[in-house]
């Protein structure tokens, strides 16, 4: 026997780790298990942090190569060091995992290295040792849905984790689902120089993306040269000496067709993780679909054994998992922890980036919900034509009775930083017509968040 803890948290991704910093600044005595070699999870070492180092280095390769001669700079004998750009995404990367370590020693949190299981409620085994805990936080993550037919090598088939490590620009890049990973990754191939294909399920791009942003945004990703093969699925793929050949049917029925690729990228979700935990030794239910299932406080149904994260229902997103952290803490703390899951932000990071939060057009109209509808183009924003980035719109949907903000979408330049004014107003109960009579300053990208403020009741000044 060794240590007890009052708090041991499983996995030390955005959800966990912050989860223990919580914890710790609350008081409690907390370890941390982590079985990868850094910390940071998903998100610091395969996932958001590397993508976003390739999505701004391959943007800044565009730039040179196309847009900056716009601005009348003009460029020669631009060349791409492709070695470089991904050893500066290790160096990003090793920055923030050496961040959190630094971030545990500050707060006294125990990392317990190694793969944990639970023996029981209240004990916790890694790597031989079995530790006391008086509570227990699963959160440890998921991984990529598998194919049937599609055996990835993470070479020539890969996941968004061996999509991250190409060492040289495939000549064709076929991606299989049209969702945030093939879509960012996808770019990010396709501004290096990659033909890319992206085949797709349904007949639409980007599911849960409000309709008319996601035809927009298609339309853009179209003339930035990426082809998509929408309604088609994948049955099967082959390897030879010459790539992969992907065999793929019509939804709709149809003869089925071959696409060549020279790397596939698996992109069609993620699926909950909990393999090794000992969740069915120790009772803990699960839905489904495999996720852990939890009550509005975190707890599942076995006492003192709690769960966030991509591990549990809801947005499989970096900040939802980090705000479960944070409330779940509080709550063993004794405070009133909590997550309002109808103010979460989501940023697709491809260029023009992609925001939203609250409810899309279909859903509104789905519920029954009366609403008034106010839209502004980035063509009609001054800033924006200085940055030479015009395409996109802001559109702001609002409760016609009440004027109060139901949801906020925004298709353009840094619409990731931009949705942030609306998540703010949105959880303080603004209406539109509070954004509206905000002062914004001039000239800003935000101009076009209050233009589609006013827009809703029909005066926008600029249009
Ligand atoms: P994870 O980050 O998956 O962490 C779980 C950790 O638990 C892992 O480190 C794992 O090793 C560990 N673990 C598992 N089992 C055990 C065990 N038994 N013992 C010990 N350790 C264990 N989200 C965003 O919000 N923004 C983005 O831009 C974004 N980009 C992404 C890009 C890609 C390519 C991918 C794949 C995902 C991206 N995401 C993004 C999603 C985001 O990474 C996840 O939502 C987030 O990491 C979930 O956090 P988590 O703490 O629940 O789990
Ligand atoms: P996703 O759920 O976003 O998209 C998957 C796509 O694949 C869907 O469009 C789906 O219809 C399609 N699909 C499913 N089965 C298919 C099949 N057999 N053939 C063809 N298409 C098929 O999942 P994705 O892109 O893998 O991302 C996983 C998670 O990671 C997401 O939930 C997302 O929240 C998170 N993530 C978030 C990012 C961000 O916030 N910027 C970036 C990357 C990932």
């Amino acid at each position: 026997m060794s240590d007890s803890f009052d708090l041991i948290i499983i996995g030390a991704g955005p959800g966990g780790y912050v989860c223990a910093i919580r914890a710790a600044q609350l008081g409690l005595k907390v370890a941390c298990v982590e079985k990868r070699a850094t910390l940071g999870g998903t998100c610091l070492n395969v996932g958001c942090i590397p993508s976003k180092a390739l999505l701004q280095s391959s943007e800044q390769f565009s730039h040179a190569t196309h847009a900056l001669k716009d601005h009348g700079v003009l460029v020669e004998g631009v060349k791409l060091d492709l070695a470089r750009m991904q050893a500066r995404k290790g160096e990003v990367v090793t920055a923030n995992v050496k961040g959190v370590e630094f971030l545990f020693r500050k707060n006294k949190v125990t990392w317990l290295k190694g793969a944990g299981r639970i023996v029981a409620p209240g004990k916790v085994e890694v790597a031989g040792t079995e530790y006391d805990t008086k509570s227990i936080v699963i959160a440890t993550g998921s991984d990529s849905a598998p194919l049937r037919g599609v055996d990835v090598d993470e070479k020539r088939i890969v996941t968004s984790t061996g999509a991250l490590e190409v060492d040289k620009v495939p000549g064709h890049l076929v991606v299989i689902g049209a969702g945030v990973i093939g879509l960012e990754l996808g770019s990010v191939w396709r501004r290096l120089g990659a033909e890319v294909t992206v085949v797709e399920f349904l007949d639409r791009i980007a599911p849960g993306m409000d309709t008319e942003v996601a035809t927009a945004f298609q339309r853009i990703l179209t003339k930035q040269g990426l082809k998509f093969r929408l309604g088609a699925k994948v049955t099967g793929a082959s390897q030879g000496k010459d790539g992969v050949t992907l065999s793929l049917e019509p939804v709709k029925g149809g003869a089925a067709e071959t696409l060549k690729a020279d790397i596939v990228l698996l992109a069609i979700g993620r699926r909950p993780f909990t393999e090794g935990l000992g969740l069915a030794e120790a009772g803990v239910a699960l839905d489904d679909r495999g996720r852990v299932i939890v009550d509005p406080h975190y707890a599942t149904n076995v006492p003192g054994i709690y769960a966030i994260g991509d591990v549990i229902a809801g947005p499989m997103l970096a900040h939802k998992a980090e705000d479960e952290g944070v409330a779940i803490a509080e709550i063993l703390a004794g405070q009133a922890g909590h997550v309002n899951y109808g103010v979460i932000p989501s940023v697709v990071y491809t260029s023009p980036e992609v925001a939203w939060v609250g409810q899309t057009e279909e859903e509104l109209k789905a519920a029954g919900i009366a609403y008034a509808v106010g839209k502004f183009p980035f063509t009609a924003n001054g800033r924006a034509r200085a940055m030479g980035e015009t395409d996109g719109f802001v559109k702001i949907l609002a409760d016609k009775t009440t004027d109060r903000l139901l949801g906020a979408h925004i298709l353009g330049p840094d619409a990731g930083t931009l949705i942030a004014e609306l998540a703010t107003a949105m959880e303080f109960g603004a209406s539109s017509e509070d954004v509206g009579r905000i002062c914004h300053a001039h000239p800003t990208l935000e101009e076009a968040v209050k233009e589609a403020a006013l827009a809703t009741a029909g005066h926008a000044l600029h249009i």
